[in-house]
């Protein structure tokens, strides 16, 4: 292969862990069992008609940043929105953690930071689950001191609830962490926490302005394809992050849409309800597996051990459901991950995986 212009760091970095494949029931992306309400999708469309398409956005999308810190609770200068949050691991990632900086995390988790870290050249910490999947609180404290340089900064990040376990955090924890960690941006990834039943890390990110919370309209609001997530944080980190979004990035159709879904929040609180109950149901036919055993889940899906995770993912697309095999992730050996979806779509995947589908 010819020589390219492009850092080793990419060229040895793997692609994105993900192949697109099409089955009849999809419980393999952590998405919304349903899509954004029909009559919400009309009104963004009227109003998206109404508006001018050849002017360019807010420079820093100032309308969002009021109306997701007005739903929130959260003061708009402390507030940045962008294209999704993934835009926003890579962001947090430069913007604290090259030159020297870190990004310290767990392992298992959310791919995204480790690929992030590693593509843009930064120092990589990852601290073992503890062997029930809990994270090690006082491994990754000790691992702050031991990052390298005199001063040792960069991000921390801290998927609550964790991904792809599922398992929480206690918030003492996390709070312990946060006193620890000046110097350090703490980046704790809320995507899921409409699934969880303890408090946000609202309060504790108020309480220390190195904190900065991730959110997503990608899981409960149903709004993955439309692409929009966002920090919560201190008015200094926020001032300094905008800095590195880029400008007039959220297009007319994102702003509209984030809206429409913001003055209409009503809608997630019954999907939020129908999740925790199918959850349960999934977990306790789960139980019942001769061979499988869920993890207990505090997000709209379950991590599954199995003893071949293989064979297991084959079983269920030959049964018509597509879910999404973790067994590459260290400590995950034989696990599937499953996501809560319609009560159609949650008993066929019981059918496929052997176990009565009318619990
Ligand atoms: C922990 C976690 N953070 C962030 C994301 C990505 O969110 P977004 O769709 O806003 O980029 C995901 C998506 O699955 C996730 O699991």
């Amino acid at each position: 292969m010819p020589d390219l212009p492009i850092r080793p760091a990419v060229l040895a970095s793997p692609d994105y862990p993900f192949s697109a494949v099409t089955a009849p029931v999809k419980l393999d992306q952590n998405e919304s069992f349903e899509d954004f309400p029909a009559e919400l999708k009309d009104l963004a469309l009227e109003r998206l008609r109404q508006l001018p398409w050849h002017r360019y956005t807010d420079l820093n999308a100032e309308a969002l940043c009021e109306a997701v810190a007005q739903h929130d609770g959260w003061a708009p200068a402390g507030t940045v929105v962008t294209t999704g949050s993934n835009v926003l691991i890579a962001l947090l990632i430069q913007l604290s953690a090259l030159g020297g900086g870190r990004v310290l995390t767990v392992k298992p988790n959310f791919a995204l930071y480790g690929l992030d870290a590693r593509l843009l050249g930064a120092g990589l910490t990852e601290v073992p689950l503890r062997d029930d999947q809990s994270i090690d609180f006082e491994a990754l404290i000790a691992a702050l001191g031991q990052a390298s340089g005199t001063a040792p900064h960069g991000v921390i990040y801290l998927p609550r609830p964790h991904a792809p376990t599922g398992s929480l955090s206690a918030l003492g924890d996390v709070e312990r962490l946060a006193r620890a960690s000046a110097g350090w941006l703490l980046v704790i990834d809320e995507a899921y926490h409409h699934f969880m039943d303890s408090e946000d890390a609202r309060a504790l990110a108020r309480r220390h302005p190195h904190v900065v919370l991730l959110r997503t309209l990608s899981k409960a609001w149903g709004l993955a394809g439309l692409r929009i997530g966002y920090a919560l944080t201190s008015d200094g980190v926020a001032r300094q992050l905008r800095k590195l979004v880029p400008p007039f990035g959220v297009s007319v159709l994102q702003t509209v849409c984030t809206l429409v879904a913001l003055e209409h929040p009503g809608y997630v609180q019954a999907r939020v309800a129908h999740t925790l109950r199918e959850r349960e149901r999934l977990f306790t036919a789960l139980q019942r597996h001769p061979h499988w055993q869920p993890l207990p889940s505090h997000a709209n899906f379950l991590l599954v051990r199995t003893p071949d995770a293989a064979q297991a993912h084959a079983q269920l697309l030959a049964g018509g459901v597509l879910v999404r095999r973790q067994d590459s992730l260290p400590g995950l050996q034989g696990c599937l991950r499953v996501t809560v979806g319609t009560t159609e779509e949650n008993d066929a995947f019981l059918r496929a995986a052997g176990l009565s589908g009318a619990q």
